[in-house]
């Protein structure tokens, strides 16, 4: 309790100084609450406006994936380099370790395996659980064209209502099937339609063509899917050109934690995303802990 007798009239209130009110210059954010800015600011970090998000829900649809049989042995070393994880609640609770973990992005959709019809998904996790885990946003899945693509719709659009009551946006992830193209055209479609039924975020495949398109036409940040392994100096390069072209960020899986060297991948991946590293020099600079080719090609 403060000594009443001693309050003196403060002094401070510098009139002549306008107020400061720094705003979070995230892409499409102006307009929303200061909790959802203040949870999307943990995920994409203020300097730079990006984020490195690590996938590991997997799981959740197929499984023990390769690379992810143990995570708190593959995963765990690795926490330190994300920025964000996209994680399922039953391994956040199972495996993560609280006090090591950076801001979670839950995994809120979910239902069919890789044995039923992919698409026919529905909410998977209460608005009220992702704020017990503390979660920094929650991610659905949406499958335009795909065969319950309005239900996967509703599903992002009921996610996002809960979102905007408790402050925790919601992350839309465009799927792609099998039969559908992923062409600029395509994720044009699939994000915009995202961004305008209210996702705060949305992540997306990279198109060698025109993707820049895909990101100048979205109103809201995109994050760079990895999609399916490639050779490393493939896989860095492609996270070079989405950031290079408009991409807020990255949020791979298996390309990381299926690499020969997990650990090298992601910060190389954090170089390229936060200090828009050269691909190849990046990697052999946390392979080796040299500079490599590239760098030392610039350095000349
Ligand atoms: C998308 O279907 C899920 O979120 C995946 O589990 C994850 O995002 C895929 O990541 P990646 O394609 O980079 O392995």
């Amino acid at each position: 309790m403060p000594d009443i007798d001693s309050l003196t009239a403060g002094d401070r209130f510098a009139p002549a100084v306008p107020p400061r009110a720094e705003p979070y210059p995230l892409k499409g954010c102006g307009g929303l609450d200061w909790g959802m800015q203040s949870r999307l600011a943990r995920v994409f970090r203020p300097a730079t406006g990006r984020t490195v998000m690590l996938a590991i829900d997997h799981g959740y649809f197929q499984g023990p994936t390769t690379g992810l049989e143990r995570v708190d042995l593959s995963i765990v070393p690795l926490l330190p380099y994300a920025d964000a994880l996209m994680v399922t609640r039953g391994i956040v609770r199972s495996t993560i370790p609280p006090a090591a973990s950076p801001p979670i992005v839950l995994r809120a959709s979910g239902g069919p395996s890789i044995l039923g019809e992919l698409s026919d998904e529905q909410i998977a996790v209460s608005m009220e659980d992702a704020a017990r885990i503390n979660a920094a946003a929650v991610a659905v899945q949406v499958f335009i064209g795909g065969e319950h693509e309005t239900q996967s719709v509703h599903n992002m659009t009921r996610l996002v209502d809960q979102g905007q009551r408790y402050g925790i946006p919601v992350l839309a992830v465009t799927a792609v099937g099998r039969e559908l193209t992923r062409d600029a055209r395509y994720l044009r479609l699939a994000t915009r339609i995202c961004a305008e039924l209210g996702a705060h975020v949305v992540k997306t495949y990279y198109c060698a063509e025109d993707f820049d398109t895909v990101t100048a036409g979205c109103p809201v940040p995109v994050v760079m899917a990895g999609g399916t392994k490639l050779p490393e100096r493939e896989a860095l390069a492609m996270a070079y050109r989405a950031i290079t072209e408009g991409a807020a960020g990255v949020d791979m899986g298996r390309n990381i934690f299926q690499s020969e060297h997990p650990a090298a991948m992601i910060q190389a991946v954090s170089a390229i995303v936060h200090q828009q590293a050269k691909p190849q020099a990046a990697y052999d600079h946390h392979l080796t802990g040299r500079p490599g080719q590239g760098q030392q090609e610039e350095q000349r």
